[in-house]
């Protein structure tokens, strides 16, 4: 299994690109499933969950063509409606081939996605829904069997708390249906409005999205489409995070502070410098940060995606923050590998008190999950000495060339076997 070997102490300087989003490619390459016309993507990036996803709709009878970060999906003879548990538990977002399932074929059958290292994430809002808009929803065997007979009708839904990937599905599903949807309480998160924007791109009728009341006038077809997938936000973030903790300056072209105002606000509080320009953000970071409190909640606050990489960098600012997690009940495993590098971290239930150090030392750490693996890279980049990183096949999952964009930063970083 490969290991990220870093050499910490160098001061992050330099240039890199930022890759498309991959929590905005994910269900825009479900939407695909929605035509029986080639929809064509760009920028969109190479990652393992990205791997994940063409596989399992090439299953199902998607032909999938890809040069680079360019796919062109054809469902036009989609004849498998399965999304098998092997594919499922090792990437949850295979749910979001439910909603234009149901709304393409009206019939499904998707592997329960079960817990994961963050929590116990249900999908019961999916289900609530679907079976608003008229769906069968059973439950058998671990798995899913959705089914709905004379195809799905339009509906007022309401989710109990704001979901991502729930609002993404339902708004997928609601595109053929018959009649007006309208999801109330729903996830304004961009990646939301990107998925938007490419199925107005295909003939779909949806006003709203990035509020959180979404209305679909369903169409009796989707034709296809060019999209281009808006850039990685939480990529951006984590890019900014790590130049920040190392006292460094850094370009990052590709994307903008667009999306990321939360991220932003709370490095300026820090103490960074940061110039917005249109495609690039620049930042340049004090030799000391100052300690930033935060609280995670759905977007526009303080995205619970980025949460660990603010540990990070408390870790090794002047004073004390407090952190909050809201999204997740158990988001915190990266705390116990921080502090093996010699953080002060106090847990209680959903709060971290982060006391700032003078120096965190190299050691071997355990990736938890993607954004925790973030968090432990970025105090790897601080710390004197060497850290290993095990189980980077996390980092794989969401982010594109780590290893050769931190070392265009100027890191000192390779992986190992
Ligand atoms: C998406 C993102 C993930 C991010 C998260 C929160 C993708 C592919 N993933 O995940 O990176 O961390 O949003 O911003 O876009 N919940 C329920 N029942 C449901 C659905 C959700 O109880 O049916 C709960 C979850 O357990 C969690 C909260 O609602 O506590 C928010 O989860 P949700 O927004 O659905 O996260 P995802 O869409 O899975």
């Amino acid at each position: 299994m490969d290991k990220l070997l870093i050499h910490g102490g160098a001061r992050l300087d330099g240039e890199t690109t930022v890759s498309g989003a991959k929590n905005a490619a994910l269900p825009i390459l479900c939407a695909a499933l929605l035509s029986a016309e080639p929809v064509t993507l760009t920028n969109v990036p190479q990652l393992q969950d990205i791997a994940t996803l063409l596989r399992l709709l090439g299953q199902m009878g998607v032909a999938v063509e890809r040069d680079a970060d360019r796919v062109t999906l054809d469902a036009s003879k989609l004849d498998n409606p399965l999304a098998p548990y092997e594919m499922v538990k090792t990437m949850r977002a295979s749910i979001l081939v439910l909603g234009p399932l149901m709304a393409r074929v009206g019939e499904a059958r998707v592997s329960l996605p079960g817990g994961c290292a963050i929590g116990a994430r249900p999908v019961d809002q999916h289900l609530k829904g679907l079976q608003a808009m008229g769906a069968k929803v059973a439950v058998e065997h671990g798995y899913i069997h959705a089914t709905v007979a004379g195809g799905l009708r339009g509906a007022r839904l309401f989710t109990d708390m704001v979901t991502v990937t729930g609002t993404e599905n339902l708004m997928m599903a609601a595109c053929l249906a018959k009649g007006e949807t309208v999801i109330e309480n729903a996830a304004r998160e961009p990646e939301v409005v990107d998925l938007a924007n490419c199925l107005v791109a295909m003939g779909a009728r949806i006003s709203g999205a990035g509020t959180d009341v979404i209305r679909i006038h369903g169409v009796e077809r989707l034709h296809g489409a060019e999209h281009r997938i808006m850039p990685d936000r939480i990529e951006t973030g984590t890019y900014l995070c790590a130049a920040a903790a190392t006292g460094g300056s850094i370009r990052l072209t590709g994307t903008s502070t667009a999306y990321i105002d939360a991220v932003v606000d709370k490095l300026l509080d820090a103490g960074c410098d940061i110039d917005s320009e249109r495609d690039a953000i620049r930042l340049t970071a004090p030799a000391r940060l100052s300690a930033v409190s935060i609280r995670t909640a759905p977007y526009p606050a303080f995205p619970t995606d980025m949460q660990a990489q603010f540990m990070a960098i408390n870790c090794v600012a002047e004073g004390t923050a407090v952190i909050r997690e809201t999204i997740f009940e158990n988001r915190f495993m990266h705390a116990v590998e921080l502090q093996r590098l010699g953080a002060e971290i106090r847990i209680d239930g959903n709060t971290a008190v982060v006391t700032g150090v003078d120096r965190l030392e190299g050691a071997s750490v355990m990736a938890t999950d993607l954004r925790a693996s973030a968090g432990l890279i970025i105090a790897g980049l601080v710390a004197d000495g060497e850290t290993l990183v095990d189980r980077i096949y996390h980092l794989d999952r969401g982010y594109e060339k780590l290893g050769e964009k931190l070392s265009q930063l100027g890191a000192r970083v390779s992986r190992v076997r």
